[in-house]
């Protein structure tokens, strides 16, 4: 019975069957299983038994076999599954997204109003920060001692240390200094917009800054009328602020212009009825304009009995405050990123 006791020890060995990998596991089935394997070998013996052995000694050997592929087959299952769960991992993955920072808003702001500009052939022009007192004020027909001048609003720059006035270098108050630089540097028909930066002797609040931002129009050319300024004007609202938007002029007063306006909006945030950021009135003002004074033409070399012009200039913080209800100024000069990246980069 010398086949019987293999085939047990067989059995034994079998059931305590272990591999560590996919490798040992194809070895043990050589081992047992193929052609010169322990198992077939005892097989190939079975033959030579006597038939009154046959049914037993057979259906042992059924069983070595049975048990041998299904351990087998068991291991092969768990090393697959152990296998798909590595390919899962995608270990030349960056481990975090890589943070993108986020566009200022007074940027997206000042793109958006030069986009809507550009789409009716205004070109970009700019200027010094850093000017003198004839391209702020002298050219824009301010009479000398016009306020504006005073030290209160205007930040003038020392040539000298220690030297405060008179001095004509300061840092502009206005954008409408680029009107002066462009118009005695380019030949009409102009048609410019200028943003910048500007500053202005204020204390810093949350209403009022020392530095603000800018956007100034100027357009010059044979029978420009103040009908082409409200069109242009309205355009650009009901781009900025929606279909719906509609505008008032009301007469103002600027140096510069004659005749002068300032242009209210119907509130976009209560659609006109009356809220706190209108004060009640429906209305809130954006812009300064005007068709731009024969004086200031002629101080710039354009002849102001053949050309005309119209000029308007707006705050972009302003701008941004409708759009994204800014209420404290400061917030955007100092690079929380609690608020700044509450805006999508784009
Ligand atoms: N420069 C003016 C300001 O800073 C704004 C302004 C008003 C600009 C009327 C213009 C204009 O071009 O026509 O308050």
């Amino acid at each position: 019975m010398a086949l019987k006791d293999n085939i047990q020890s067989l059995l034994g060995q079998v059931q305590e069957m272990k591999a560590a990998n996919a490798e040992e596991l194809e070895a043990l089935r050589i081992k047992y299983l193929s052609k010169k394997g322990e198992i077939t070998a005892l097989f190939n013996e079975f033959r030579t038994v006597p038939s009154d052995q046959k049914r037993e000694l057979g259906q042992l050997l059924n069983q070595l076999r049975q048990e041998t592929e299904g351990r087998i087959n068991e291991l092969r299952e768990q090393f697959e599954a152990k296998q798909a769960e590595a390919d899962r991992l995608d270990l030349t993955r960056t481990p975090d997204p890589i943070a993108l920072g986020t566009r200022h808003p007074l940027s997206l702001v000042r793109e958006e109003i030069e986009d809507i500009f550009s789409r009716i052939g205004f070109t970009i022009a700019q200027g010094p920060e850093v000017e003198d007192d004839k391209h702020v004020y002298g050219m824009l027909n301010f009479a000398p001692e016009h306020p504006a001048r005073d030290m209160q609003d205007t930040f003038f720059i020392e040539k000298e240390k220690g030297v405060q006035k008179p001095t004509d270098v300061l840092l502009r108050s206005h954008t409408s200094s680029v009107q002066t630089r462009v118009m005695t540097s380019q030949k009409p028909p102009i048609r410019v917009l200028c943003p910048g930066r500007v500053y202005r002797n204020e204390a810093i609040s949350a209403r009022a800054h020392c530095f603000f931002h800018q956007v100034e129009g100027l357009y010059i050319d044979k029978n420009v009328s103040f009908a082409d300024l409200r069109e242009a004007l309205l355009y650009f609202s009901k781009e900025m602020f929606g279909p719906e938007t509609k505008i008032r002029l009301r007469p103002s007063y600027f140096p510069f212009t004659e005749p002068s306006a300032e242009m209210d909006i119907s509130c976009n945030i209560c659609g006109g009825k009356g809220c706190s950021f209108c004060k009640g009135t429906g209305w809130v003002e954006i812009l300064g304009c005007g068709m731009v004074d024969p004086n200031v033409l002629e101080a710039c070399g354009i002849d102001s009995k053949e050309y005309s012009g119209y000029a308007f200039g707006m705050g972009v913080e302003r701008i941004t405050n409708l759009k994204y209800r800014v209420k404290d100024l400061r917030l955007f000069s100092e690079n929380d990123v609690r608020f700044l990246k509450q805006f999508e980069s784009c």
